[in-house]
């Protein structure tokens, strides 16, 4: 009898054994997958996504990690099979990963929804200049009394600036030094020589310059008064232009109101009561105001009327006035005899300015929002 060899008489290890380890090995590896992916899908927060990622896919102690290991302890038949199922494995979870930090990272970034039981955001709105609250309620108050707006252009011609308003030629309210003169085609708007003094300069001017920027708005007074018979009683507010030297309380563009009045029987007295009437009514019962006498070409008798500023100790002036000189009514075609008139002219800025306790006119020119809030 044929001895027979040690190993053929060692048993033989069971048929299935190498096929078992690999079928428990892929469905552990199936059920390793489900519980992966289904980690990274609820994952709600970047910190559960990056605990799921080292739960998983940890290069030391992750479940895959571990899955992998178990490679070496599977029959050599068996193990082409069982890592591609792995492969596949391991693409899916980082995939699983990476979709799960895009959406937890949208979630972050995107507003959750639109609760529209919260009071809304107010947007900032602006507000008119204080210069043209002041604007609008001097057309208001003198409204009130009866007067109606009247415009006139800022680019005025010389007729209606000083001619018209009873301004001799050569009077000093016409010097170039005080006035900003247009020049026509070809002209200079300047006089060409230094002047040596006010009158001199506007004496020796050759070819007056007939347009200018107007430096009151007396010209509206002009102009309706052409193009309407009397009963007037009109206001005219607008800018006007003088080269004066800028301080506190002037500036070399300003703004004015121009009142006139002509009627029957119109005296001095409705000026004043009117003038004082509006300056209790725009800056208070106890504003303190004062008439001086003074002179302007276009009115006839004239006053300056001042106010007392703030703090209480200085008198600035507010405006010209006075009754209208017979032959501005005459050169307009009104007969003196039967209608007489008064006209004033007031600073918009100082009225602002008093009204309000502003103590520099160059507050209202620089529009700085800290400042222009406040009105
Ligand atoms: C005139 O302009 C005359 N037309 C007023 C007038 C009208 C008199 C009707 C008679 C009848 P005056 O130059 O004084 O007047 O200016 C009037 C007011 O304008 C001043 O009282 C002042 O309040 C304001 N004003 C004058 N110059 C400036 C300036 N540079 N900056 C700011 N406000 C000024």
């Amino acid at each position: 009898m044929m001895q027979q060899s040690a190993s053929a008489r060692k048993p033989k290890p069971p048929e299935m054994s190498s096929t078992d380890s690999l079928a428990v090995a892929l469905a552990d590896l199936d059920v390793l997958l489900a519980a992966g992916l289904n980690a990274f899908k609820s994952a709600a927060t970047s910190e559960a996504v990056e605990a799921s990622r080292i739960d998983y896919l940890g290069q030391k102690q992750g479940r895959l990690r571990a899955a992998q290991d178990r490679l070496k302890s599977l029959e050599p038949a068996s193990r082409r099979a069982y890592g591609q199922q792995f492969n596949a494995a391991k693409a899916a979870l980082e995939a699983a990963l990476d979709a799960a930090r895009v959406r937890v990272e949208r979630r972050a970034t995107t507003p959750i929804g639109l609760d529209v039981t919260l009071p809304g955001i107010r947007p900032r709105l602006g507000h008119r200049h204080p210069l043209t609250q002041t604007a609008d309620e001097l057309i208001d108050l003198f409204g009130r009394f009866g007067f109606a707006v009247a415009r006139g252009p800022e680019v005025e011609d010389v007729h209606h600036n000083f001619d018209a308003l009873n301004i001799p030629p050569n009077h000093f309210a016409r010097d170039p030094l005080d006035n900003f003169y247009l020049a026509a085609d070809g002209e200079p708007s300047q006089p060409e020589a230094p002047a040596t003094s006010r009158s001199e300069s506007a004496l020796s001017r050759s070819g007056p310059p007939t347009a200018m920027l107007r430096s009151q708005t007396s010209t509206v007074q002009i102009r309706v008064m052409e193009s309407q018979p009397p009963p007037v009683r009109v206001i005219a507010i607008g800018r006007v232009y003088r080269p004066d030297t800028v301080d506190a309380t002037h500036s070399f563009m300003f703004h004015q109101i121009e009142g006139l009045m002509v009627d029957r029987g119109v005296t001095m007295a409705h000026l004043k009561s009117v003038l004082r009437l509006f300056a209790e009514s725009y800056l208070g019962r106890e504003v303190k105001i004062r008439f001086r006498p003074s002179f302007f070409p276009f009115t006839e008798p004239s006053v300056e009327v001042d106010m007392l500023w703030h703090g209480g100790e200085r008198w600035v002036e507010m405006g010209g006035a006075g009754m209208v000189d017979p032959n501005v009514l005459r050169s307009v075609g009104y007969d003196p005899e039967d209608v007489t008139g008064f006209a004033f002219g007031l600073g918009i800025e100082r009225l602002c300015m008093r009204r309000h306790g502003i103590d520099d006119i160059r507050l209202l020119y620089q529009n700085d929002v800290r400042f222009l809030r406040q009105f």
